[in-house]
């Protein structure tokens, strides 16, 4: 393993995950899920196309789902992150083609410029430093609705190599805040990288990937997220809980999480902290430590350390580490 310390003199500024962009096999299923379920806003609908965002998100949209008549899981089209402006566009487009990253520009609806470029991992983002968007809702308290989600906090990423993810975002002036290594070696397992002032902006886990495994919707109460559970129980959505309510040890968060209509999976949740200082060091957890996942001791199902969205038209590469975390189903087996 080698951590690097966090590159100050990038020459362009990414500010922040910004949104995700995901297939649906039907527009109005997701809709029911997102809007009337978790309580997020629907900025636009059409046939082709559904937008959606948080309470406290000025942008256009956080999640844009475009509709797709084959069968089977959703996919994912593509990882979004902002810029400040434009010209940091331009510069990382020339700072990207340089060392042979090959970005291009493309046209994306109720965005403007974007540029767009495969990691080292082979996932899709693309980076924009514009989406004007409505006035949003967070004056607008009886509209707040379902799990109160206030914005998208970050995305959490499988990846056949963490080392590789890893260096190519640390390059991108990304910083790590908390880290799972193997026992008793330096190898990575999990990364928790961030560009805003808190713990996550993308968390790249070891595991077969490409494969998005979750994203986060951040609320400021615990009691939101347990209202959320029970919105979602009361409209008959209880079967899409996909790991029940707990608290991480990476993070300090509490959440929850649930599978939409396609299988994407999303957690919501609230009480992670601020990393600004640079001097605040990164946290190592041990892969064997399950508070790291559950710190009141239960490990997670089976199936939300091996079930995940994959990226269309990406290979999906089984891990070069071989250390498979503790499961739920392991946990009760020896219990
Ligand atoms: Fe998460």
């Amino acid at each position: 393993m080698a951590l690097s310390n966090p590159v100050a003199d990038v020459p362009f500024n990414i500010t922040r995950l910004s949104h995700v962009v995901l297939t649906s096999r039907d527009l109005d299923a997701t809709r029911h899920f997102y809007e009337s379920g978790l309580g997020l806003e629907v900025t636009e609908h059409s046939a082709e196309h559904l937008f959606l965002r948080a309470i406290e998100e000025g942008a256009h949209h956080s999640l844009r789902f475009d509709k797709v008549a084959r069968d089977g899981p959703g996919e994912v089209r593509a990882i979004g992150y902002r810029m400040f402006s434009d010209d940091d566009l331009r510069r990382a487009f020339d700072w990207l083609s340089a060392r042979g990253d090959a970005p291009t520009w493309v046209d994306r609806p109720f965005q403007g410029l974007t540029l767009r470029v495969v990691d080292a991992v082979g996932v899709p983002v693309e980076f924009t430093a514009t989406m004007p968007g409505p006035e949003n809702r967070m004056r607008h308290f009886h509209t707040h609705a379902g799990g109160k989600l206030v914005f998208l906090d970050h995305v959490q990423i499988a990846t056949h190599d963490v080392q590789k993810a890893y260096d190519w975002y640390i390059d991108l002036g990304f910083r790590l805040t908390e880290y799972t290594a193997n026992d008793g070696t330096d190898e990575l397992w999990g990364v928790w990288l961030k560009r805003k002032n808190n713990t996550q902006d993308v968390v790249y886990s070891n595991g077969a990937g490409p494969r998005l495994h979750h994203l986060a919707y951040h609320t400021p109460e615990i009691a939101n997220v347990i209202h959320g559970a029970d919105v979602m129980a009361s409209l008959g959505l209880a079967e899409t809980m996909d790991r029940a309510p707990g608290r991480h040890g990476i993070g300090n968060a509490f959440f929850v999480y649930y599978r939409d209509p396609d299988g994407h999976r999303v957690e919501t949740f609230t009480s992670h902290y601020n990393v600004i200082d640079k001097d605040h060091p990164p946290t190592r957890w041990d892969l064997s430590d399950t508070r790291r996942s559950q710190i009141w001791g239960f490990p997670a199902p089976k199936k939300w350390f091996y079930e995940a969205s994959e990226f269309e038209g990406a290979a999906v590469i089984p891990p070069t580490l071989d250390a498979p975390p503790v499961t739920l189903e392991d946990f009760l087996a020896n219990s």
